[in-house]
């Protein structure tokens, strides 16, 4: 499972890219206005971190699938790179997808609530599928299992689409989709440090140096 950063935070994004594997970033229009920047200027600076090969997911904004065709042209020409353009998987999104996808666009199928959406998206070329694991918790469904349905649905199908799963609130639903091996979860910085915020983790670590300090009176090996 790829693991990509669901943020517009410039220092967060930097120091998460830093410290944890990362495959990219995706960014929303509304994790965009919490920046409070022109967003072609924050998008540029994440580019400047992340290099050109990891991805950078960017939603287009537009309301029709001309307008979405002519944003995700703009995306593509100011953020050159392993770029991808999310568009909302509705119908207007697919009409736009299948044209992108003909002008060798890479796509992402955004806003997915249900599988066909996600079926749908796939047939129509995205090369992703973002279901929002839990906006549809709070709808009182499963988010969890739409994505699995959605994932077994291109694996049946032999649709080439990954599965991008967005909208987690903690590590055990990341964990729940990892084990089923979906094709990649976008997750935000602070839920990627809960992954590994565990008190007994930290103990065993001074429990490590304490011991050794007391062995050697030295806190690195290349000391000795
Ligand atoms: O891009 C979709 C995803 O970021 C939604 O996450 O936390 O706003 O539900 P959230």
């Amino acid at each position: 499972m790829e693991l990509l950063i669901d943020d517009a935070n410039v220092a967060e994004i930097q120091r998460i890219y830093e410290f944890y594997p990362i495959d990219g970033v995706t960014t929303n229009p509304s994790i965009l206005a919490k920046s409070g920047r022109p967003p072609f200027e924050v998008l540029k600076e994440i580019r400047s971190i992340l290099g050109t090969e990891p991805q950078l997911h960017v939603q287009a904004v537009a309301g029709d699938a001309e307008g979405m065709i002519e944003d995700a042209h703009c995306i593509v020409k100011e953020l050159p790179g392993n770029t991808f353009v999310k568009i909302p998987a509705v119908p207007e999104g697919f009409k736009a997808i299948k044209q992108l996808t003909k002008e060798g666009i890479r796509t992402t199928a955004t806003a997915i609530y249900t599988p066909l959406q996600g079926f749908l998206a796939a047939k129509s070329g995205a090369s992703y599928a973002a279901p929002y694991i839990n906006r549809i918790d709070n709808m009182g469904y499963d988010g969890i299992a739409v994505a699995r349905t959605i994932h077994d649905i291109f694996q049946q199908n032999g649709l080439p689409t990954k599965l991008l799963a967005a909208s987690f609130k903690n590590s055990q639903q990341v964990l729940e989709l990892c084990r089923y091996g979906v094709g990649a979860s976008t997750v935000a910085p602070a839920v990627i440090d809960g992954m590994v915020n565990n008190a007994a983790i930290d103990s065993a670590i001074r429990v490590f140096e304490a011991d050794f300090r007391e062995l050697t009176g030295q806190d690195s090996m290349s000391k000795l």
